[in-house]
C-alpha cells in the first residue's frame, strides 16, 4: 500500500520553532513528528510513502530520505512552490496515487497517535466507500474539523472545518484512507480536503467515521504540544517504561536523551523531555517542558510549561514559564524572569518579560 503525508504547511502556530525547521521535523519526545507516522506506516507494511512538501522542503527531503532507507521503504517527494491547500497537494501527487487502484493512506504530519491502520483498512473495505477518516473526541472542537455521524453505520452526514458555533465534539483526527475514486473529485484550483472535499463527500454519503480508541493528538501548537507530551510520556510509561529515566531527583515521567548531561541536586519532572547534547547544570528545576537539542540551562534556573528551542543558552537563576517558546539559539541573561515569551531565533534577552509577548 501507499501513503501520502501532507507536510508542506508553514506551521505558523508553532513559531518560532518553525522559522528555522519545518513543523514535521520539530522533535516531539526526541523524535521528529513526521517520523512517528513514517515508522508506523512502514511497520504496517506500507512500501511507498509520498511526502507532499513545500515550506523548507529541502531540509525535510534530506532528513527523511535517510529514514526511508533505514526503514527500507520507497519515498517520493511531491513539491509545491508554495502551499496551495491540502487537496491541491493531493492533486499534484496524483501520478503516484493512482498507480494500482489500491486505496491509500493520507496523513497530516503533526498528529501523534497509536495509528490502528490494520482495523481501519478492514473497516474501509467493509464499507466500500470513497473515504474513511479517523475520528476522536476533542475538548476544543472549534480548532478541528467536526463531524456528525451515525454511530451504528459510521456514515458522516456533516463535516464542518473549524466551526464558529458548537456542532459536536467528534472531530477529524487527521488521518484518512481514500479509494482512488477520490482523485476524480480533485480540481486544479487551490482547494482544501477539509474545507471543500469532505463537506461535499458527506453530502454524497461517501465519507465514513472510524472511531479511535487510544490517544490521538495534534501537537502543532505549543499548548497542545505540551499536553501531548505528558500524554505520550504516560503512554511510554505503560508500553515501554525502561525508556524513561529513573535517576534520583526525577519525579514522574521524564525522557532524557543518552547524550544529555544533568548536574547535581536538580529537580526534574514531571513531564519533561531533554534532547540530545543538552547540558543541565546543578540545582536546576524543570517541570512540564521540553528542552530541544544542544541547549544549556545554567545553575539554579527553573523552567516550567515551556519549549526551549535548539542551542539556547539560559543563564543562572533564570525563571521561564507560562507557555514560553524560545526559538533556535536564543540567549537569556542571568536572573531574568520570562513569562509567556515567544522569542524569535538568535535573540539575546537582557530584560525580564512580565506579560506574554512576542519578541521578533
Ligand atoms: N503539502 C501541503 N500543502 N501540506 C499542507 C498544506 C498545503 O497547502 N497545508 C497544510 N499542510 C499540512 C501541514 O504541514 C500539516 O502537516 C497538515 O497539512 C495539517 O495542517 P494544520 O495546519 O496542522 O491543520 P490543522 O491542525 O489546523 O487542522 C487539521 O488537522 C486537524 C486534526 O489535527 C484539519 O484538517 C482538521 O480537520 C483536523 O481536525
Ligand atoms: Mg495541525
Amino acid at each position: 500500500m501507499k501513503a501520502i503525508i501532507l507536510a508542506g504547511g508553514y506551521g505558523t502556530r508553532l513559531r518560532p520553532l518553525t522559522l528555522t525547521k519545518p513543523k514535521p521535523l520539530v522533535e516531539f519526545c526526541n523524535k521528529p513528528m513526521v517520523l512517528y507516522q513514517i515508522e508506523a506506516l512502514a511497520q504496517f507494511g506500507v512500501t511507498h510513502v509520498i511526502l507532499a512538501v513545500s515550506y523548507l522542503s529541502d531540509m525535510l527531503h534530506r532528513e527523511m530520505e535517510v529514514e526511508a532507507k533505514r526503514l527500507n521503504i520507497k519515498m517520493s517527494i511531491s513539491r509545491e512552490k508554495k502551499p496551495l491547500g491540502t487537496a491541491s497537494a493531493l492533486a499534484l501527487a496524483r501520478q503516484y496515487l493512482e498507480v494500482g487502484d489500491d486505496p491509500f493512506f493520507v496523513l497530516l504530519s503533526d498528529v501523534i497517535c497509536e495509528f490502528p491502520f490494520d482495523e481501519m483498512i478492514k473497516f474501509h473495505k467493509e464499507k466500500n466507500c470513497e473515504a474513511t477518516i479517523a475520528v476522536t473526541k476533542a475538548e476544543e472542537p472549534s480548532k478541528c474539523g467536526v463531524v456528525i455521524y451515525e454511530k451504528d453505520t459510521g456514515i458522516i452526514g456533516r463535516f464542518v472545518e473549524k466551526p464558529f458555533e458548537y456542532v459536536s465534539n467528534d472531530v477529524n483526527a487527521g488521518f484518512y484512507i481514500f479509494s482512488t475514486s477520490v482523485l476524480d473529485r480533485l480540481q486544479l484550483q487551490p482547494t482544501s480536503i477539509e474545507k471543500e472535499m469532505f463537506p461535499a463527500m458527506a453530502v454524497d454519503r461517501q465519507l465514513y467515521a472510524f472511531e479511535l480508541k487510544g490517544f490521538c493528538m495534534d501537537v502543532g501548537q505549543p499548548k497542545d504540544y505540551l499536553t501531548g507530551t505528558s500524554q505520550y510520556l504516560d503512554y511510554i510509561r505503560r508500553s515501554n517504561p525502561d525508556r524513561l529515566t529513573r535517576e534520583n531527583g526525577t519525579d514522574g515521567n521524564v525522557l532524557v536523551d543518552s547524550t544529555a548531561k544533568i548536574g547535581e541536586r536538580c529537580r526534574i519532572g514531571p513531564n519533561v523531555v531533554i534532547g540530545p547534547r543538552v547540558i543541565i547544570q546543578d540545582d536546576v528545576c524543570l517541570k512540564n517542558c521540553t528542552i530541544l537539542g544542544d541547549s544549556l540551562i545554567k545553575s539554579h534556573s527553573c523552567i516550567a510549561d515551556c519549549i526551549i528551542g535548539w542551542g539556547c543558552n539560559i543563564g543562572q537563576r533564570v525563571r521561564v514559564e507560562s507557555t514560553s517558546v524560545l526559538g533556535l539559539d536564543v540567549s537569556v541573561q542571568d536572573e531574568l524572569f520570562i513569562k509567556g515569551g515567544v522569542i524569535y531565533p538568535h535573540k539575546t534577552i537582557s530584560e525580564s518579560i512580565y506579560e506574554p509577548k512576542t519578541l521578533i
